[in-house]
């Protein structure tokens, strides 16, 4: 067996040397003239031990050279190794046959060195192996003999005593033995994933591995039992296990050294110390945890990680809003949340009443007071009181609270709201009487006073639904005696109660008087009168009840429907202007005449198709000026176009609704010197010549149209304000649909917004002609329709209902929770109506609650039949509102596809991320979605929000804007998927 030479290094112990040995070497040589021991000296003056024999001319030599004892030690198998010079036989002449060309080497094992004068015994020895030279004496091309020096290494073993003898066996050959180097090998000592592993021998048996046991370093611990195995060539093999550093220490350099000031760490592993969160620091070395600063603390759950928060301040613009039945409160967020996300509010009351010496006391409020939905842990900013006492004063206390308010001092914001239920006087409606009903109206009327101690302002009508469980009321208001409540439901109990608005203020309200509807189809003369005990109310938003078009025009109205136009449940309302042989008259019977000096124009707003729309006010003899919006018919008018123009007013005129645009009045019949026209360059010009200028004036909407007033102010409502906008136009469109009004082109360009955010509907030239609307589209019919907010059954054969309305309702919806996105994005027209028929409808918007998606969904069915009506989706927008949390889940935003019958398709590759960034402007994000690992369009398919987020996108509007780019993308491709195109 041949082994590689040694390198003589760590994993090597030495036990014999003899280059090393300074003094005699005490070997033996049998017989004694044998082997010769020759010491020269090197030119270090050390010495060099050889032994030599070359008996190479006698026949049968047999010549033993012993080492000395050599001790074990640990080893278990030793290596030696020879270096020795060997003549060639055909080198020497006449040696043929006597010459030899090797030796043997043969091994005693002892516990003890042999007593001197022990006979030498060559059977006693084991014969390890037979050597031969590899190189010997050669001739070079000059003739010299040059000397090789050979190098041979055998394994000596398994060892089991303490010690052993070598032994030369020379048999006729010519060698000098240079030197004789006996060694073991070992698995040096060692550091492995921050354990020591001590110094190992390797097995006897070398095939065999032996297992050892590491010892964690300093300031480490197990994690599992760290492990090596020692081979039998001294390498360390197969690790297992391993220690980590304990808490406050950090693995460098395969030790544990201590955190330094200012950083931490609570847990043992593997990670590196961390710096302080905010609000807290470590003064110590080897900190586990970092210390909150003054006035900063962690709650019991927090983690250490996670920065010191505090108490938040205190709310923020905190105001009452009173009615009759109920108190609500509403405030902001504080303006420091303490850096915590877990604020709620609490509301504490105490009543406070005037004692008789003039000073105030206040004790805690009745028990029986309701807070809907609780008085502590709101985790909304509002909150609605009700079954208060009257006249009482009530000061409320809102004060948020978070995890760490037990901790530091709560902040609190005092407000002292005073209920102020002392009535304008009492009652001065007495009996209520119900004039008659359908199924869905009911009308009333009652006595006025004939001698009020105010002047009568107005009357408030408030009713609900008796078998109502939920807490809802609507209310309406009247100028004159008599009401008619729409939108009722067929046979059912409403309880009614009127209260009179004098210059003074409220007085009480009347009695309550229930009263019910007929069965569908039928008119019903007045039934029971009763009075109840007085209904709770909660609802917070616009209580939109809503009046009746006014008494002047609803008596003409029924003058007209006996006349033939009055439909068999008798509560069409609404006259369409193109029934009158003379469309002038329906202006003049609906719409009041304005003398034009009383108009003063301030600016032009808008063109539309007849002439510009301006903002200006309309003056008031006795009143203040109104702000109004001027829509103008351009000069040189033909007369259809006059007609055209004012059909809006005479439609308009006939609507008095809170969330209807409101109609001042028209001007029509003066004749001017003096006209305003508007120049291009949007100068006001006054232009002196004989004119008949025709204009219609309504109700100034300072936001202007919803759609682009929620595309500037993308990502800046809550959810609830956006439910309110949403909620408004339902309130329009149910007074609509119960008038018998067939919009035909609801959309948010067609909403206008006022300062309060309140929504109306406008626009009603467009339920007979669509030229104005430049969304309108012709369809295969012939008729001009904007596809993408019509239901199908009127695109496809001109079906137009108030149901069809409601799917352009649920288009708004969905035009309101994205801010003002395009539906359906850059679809063609004709795809549109391909994916409605197969089924598919707009996804969820970003952010977007289930309810209402689910909503939108409903409004979306294709048979209309299964859609809400306008009183429904009223009645669900009312309790989303009155009960929020059910707006608090989102559709999930991964996986907001539209809803489709079949499961989703592949997602297309077809162009790069940089060039869809670039087409919808958002280049700028080029290289996130490239270092995130997004390359292709296919990975970006079912990105989330929270995955655009980590990208490092942060705005809002980006967000929306991609998250939309990749819904639109979706469904486009899925409907070309659907349709068979190959992309
Ligand atoms: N644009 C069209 N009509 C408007 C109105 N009534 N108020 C504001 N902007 C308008």
């Amino acid at each position: 067996m041949s082994l590689t030479p040694l390198v003589y290094e760590n994993p090597v112990l030495i036990l014999l040397d003899t280059t090393a040995v300074l003094g005699e070497l005490d070997w033996k040589t049998y017989p004694i003239n044998g082997w010769d021991a020759i010491t020269e000296m090197d030119e270090q003056n050390r010495p060099i031990h050889t032994f030599q024999v070359c008996h190479v001319m006698e026949l049968n030599q047999n010549n033993w050279l012993r080492s000395g004892w050599i001790q074990r030690q640990a080893a278990q198998r030793v290596y030696v190794e020879l270096r020795f010079t060997l003549r060639d036989c055909n080198s020497i002449p006449w040696v043929s046959g006597t010459c030899k060309e090797t030796f043997n080497l043969f091994y005693l094992q002892t516990n003890e060195p042999l007593p001197s004068g022990t006979r030498f015994r060559p059977t006693d020895y084991a014969k390890v192996d037979t050597i031969a030279a590899d190189e010997s004496f050669t001739q070079t091309d000059l003739g010299d003999r040059v000397l090789r020096l050979n190098t041979e290494i055998r394994e000596v073993g398994p060892l089991t005593q303490r010690g052993f003898y070598l032994a030369f066996q020379d048999v006729g050959a010519c060698i000098a033995l240079v030197s004789v180097k006996v060694f073991y090998k070992r698995c040096p000592s060692t550091l492995r994933n921050l354990a020591v592993f001590p110094d190992t021998v390797p097995h006897r048996d070398s095939s065999s591995l032996v297992e050892v046991k590491g010892a964690c370093v300093e300031n480490a611990e197990e994690k599992d039992t760290p492990k090596l195995y020692c081979g039998a060539d001294g390498d360390w093999l197969v690790p297992l296990g391993h220690c980590v550093c304990s808490i406050g220490h950090e693995e460098k350099d395969g030790h544990c050294q201590t955190c330094k000031p200012g950083f931490f760490k609570p847990i043992a592993g593997n990670m590196k110390c961390s710096q302080c969160p905010l609000h807290s620091s470590s003064h110590d070395q080897a900190a586990t945890m970092c210390h909150c600063e003054k006035g900063f603390y962690r709650a019991n759950k927090d983690p250490s990680t996670m920065a010191c928060t505090r108490p938040p301040s205190a709310p923020r613009n905190l105001v009452s809003l009173i009615n009759d039945t109920a108190l609500f409160l509403q405030w902001m967020p504080p303006s420091d949340t303490g850096g915590r996300s877990d604020i709620t509010y609490n509301v504490l009351c105490q009543r406070c009443d005037g004692d008789s010496g003039g000073g105030m006391q206040c004790d805690p409020c009745e028990p029986d007071l309701r807070f809907i939905p609780r008085p502590l842990g709101l985790t909304g900013i509002s909150v609605a009181i009700l079954d208060y006492a009257t006249p009482a004063n009530y000061t409320f206390i809102v004060e948020a609270v978070n995890g760490v308010s037990g901790l530091g001092i709560a902040a609190r914001a005092l407000i002292n709201v005073t209920v102020n239920t002392h009535q304008a006087g009492p009652a001065l409606v007495g009996v209520i009487k119900k004039d008659w009903s359908s199924d869905n109206s009911i009308a009333l009327s009652w006595t006025e006073e004939e001698h009020p101690p105010l002047d009568i302002v107005d009357y408030e009508v408030k009713y609900y639904e008796k078998e109502q469980e939920q807490l809802s009321y609507s209310s309406t208001r009247t100028k004159n005696p008599s009401v008619v409540v729409t939108g009722l439901r067929p046979s059912s109990v409403y309880v009614f109660h009127v209260r009179a608005r004098t210059t003074a203020g409220y007085t009480a309200y009347s009695s309550n008087f229930e009263f019910s509807t007929s069965a569908e189809g039928r008119i019903q003369q007045p039934v029971k009168v009763t009075a109840d005990n007085l209904w709770p109310v909660d609802c917070m938003g616009q209580c939109q009840g809503y009046i009746k078009a006014r008494m002047k025009s609803q008596e003409k109205r029924r003058t007209r429907f006996r006349s033939g136009h009055v439909p068999f449940s008798g509560i069409k309302t609404y006259v369409d202007p193109d029934t009158y042989e003379d469309p002038t008259q329906a202006v003049e019977e609906f719409a009041k005449e304005i003398d034009p000096s009383s108009i003063c124009i301030d600016r032009v707003i808008g063109t539309g198709e007849f002439g510009e729309v301006c903002s200006g006010r309309l003056r008031i003899p006795g009143r203040l000026d109104i702000a109004v919006a001027i829509k103008t018919l351009k000069g040189g008018y033909m007369e259809h176009q006059r007609r055209d123009f004012l059909r809006e007013a005479s439609i308009m005129g006939q609507f008095d609704s809170p969330n209807i645009i409101r109609l001042e009045g028209v001007v029509t019949k003066s004749k001017m010197l003096a006209c305003f026209s508007v120049s291009r360059v949007n100068i006001l010009q006054y232009t002196f010549m004989a004119c008949r200028p025709v204009m219609i004036v309504v109700e100034y909407m300072a936001n202007g149209a919803l759609d682009s007033f929620l595309r500037t102010r993308d990502g800046q409502f809550t959810v609830l304000q956006l439910v309110g906008m949403m909620r408004g136009v339902a309130v329009g469109m149910a007074y609509l649909s119960d008038m018998g009004y067939v919009h035909r082109d609801l959309a948010a360009r067609n909403i206008l917004v006022d300062e309060n955010l309140v929504c109306k509907v406008s626009d009603f030239g467009m339920s007979r002609v669509m030229e104005e609307d430049t969304e309108a589209a012709y369809t295969a019919t012939g008729g001009k329709i904007p596809i993408r907010w019509t239901a199908p059954e009127a695109i496809a054969y001109g079906k137009f209902s108030s149901v069809s309305d409601v799917w352009s309702f649920g288009i708004v919806m969905w035009e309101v929770m994205s801010y003002g996105e395009r539906p359906y994005w850059e679809m063609s027209n004709q795809d549109v109506i391909l994916s409605m028929e197969e089924g598919y409808r707009l996804p969820a918007p970003m952010g977007c609650p289930v309810t209402l998606h689910q909503l939108m969904l409903h409004c979306w069915q294709k048979e209309p039949s299964q859609r809400p009506r306008f009183n429904n989706v009223l009645c669900f927008l009312d309790k989303l509102i009155i009960n929020p949390s059910g707006l608090l889940t989102l559709v999930n935003e991964s996986h907001n596809f539209p809803d489709s019958p079949d499961a989703m398709p592949d997602y297309p590759l077809f162009i790069s991320i940089g060039d869809w960034l670039d087409s919808i402007k958002m280049s700028q994000y080029k290289n996130n979605f490239i270092a995130a690992g997004y390359t292709t369009l296919d990975s970006i398919s079912t990105m989330s929000v929270d995955d655009i987020r980590r990208i490092g996108i942060c705005l809002i509007g980006h967000q929306r804007r991609i998250i939309s780019s990749i819904q639109s993308l979706r469904l486009q491709f899925h409907h070309i998927q659907q349709s068979g195109f190959q992309v």
